[in-house]
């Protein structure tokens, strides 16, 4: 997606060879036309899917599926990482581990919310190890639903995560795909002109 490509050219911040900085229009700070125009094309790539729920994970993919959700008009979730004083009993969880954290997150979803013959497209703002990817799948498969893809913003191609997810069969589509982040320098797959 040229736009999110430009918009990490512009003002993304190589902190080293494997984290990419984008505070100011993801991960801190968010751009409501880039996330629109997101929305837009996650809508358009799983329009034959017959999708009837947007599954994301707190904080960062609560944007985008939103946006997403809006235009496949369809409600949006998001997976909490602790547990809410409300939300007790009847969770589906998952474990997930970050590797660039170094800690292992309980993930839950209401049971309420996600039910069997579901199809659930995934939304994340980045795919590094896969992680949270799959901890999600794995909470829509124990509801019964369908993973009917993986949407993700910024693939770190160069990490397993994205192999890992396509291995298992689901269909995945990364609107902006990192090659390397070697030299301080964002390198993507496939370079648009500038
Ligand atoms: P994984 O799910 O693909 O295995 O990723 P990993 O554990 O490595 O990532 C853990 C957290 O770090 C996630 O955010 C993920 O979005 C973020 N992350 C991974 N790589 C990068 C990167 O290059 N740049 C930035 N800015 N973030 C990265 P989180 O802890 O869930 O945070 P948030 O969603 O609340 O923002």
């Amino acid at each position: 997606m040229e736009l999110l490509q430009e918009k990490i050219r512009q003002e993304g911040i190589v902190l080293n060879d494997n984290v990419l900085k984008v505070d100011s229009f993801i991960n801190h700070q968010m751009d409501p036309v880039l996330m629109k125009e997101i929305g837009e094309e996650f809508a358009r790539l799983f329009q034959s899917k017959n999708i009837t729920k947007v599954l994301t994970i707190e904080s960062s993919g609560i944007a985008p599926a939103i946006m997403t959700a809006l235009e496949l008009g369809v409600p949006s979730i998001f997976a909490r990482k602790r547990k809410s004083l409300t939300l007790t009993n009847d969770l589906y969880t998952a474990e997930v581990y970050s590797f660039t954290k170094k800690e292992t997150n309980e993930i839950t979803v209401s049971k309420k919310y996600l039910h069997e013959g579901d199809n659930v497209l995934i939304i994340d703002d980045f795919l590094a190890n896969g992680q949270a990817a799959i901890g999600l799948a794995e909470i829509v498969e124990l509801a019964g639903a369908n993973v009917s893809g993986i949407g993700i913003l910024i693939e770190k191609s160069f990490q397993p995560g994205a192999d890992k997810i396509r291995s298992k069969g689901y269909h995945l589509e990364s609107l902006a795909r990192v090659k390397s982040l070697q030299e301080k320098k964002v390198e993507f797959l496939e370079e648009q002109t500038v």
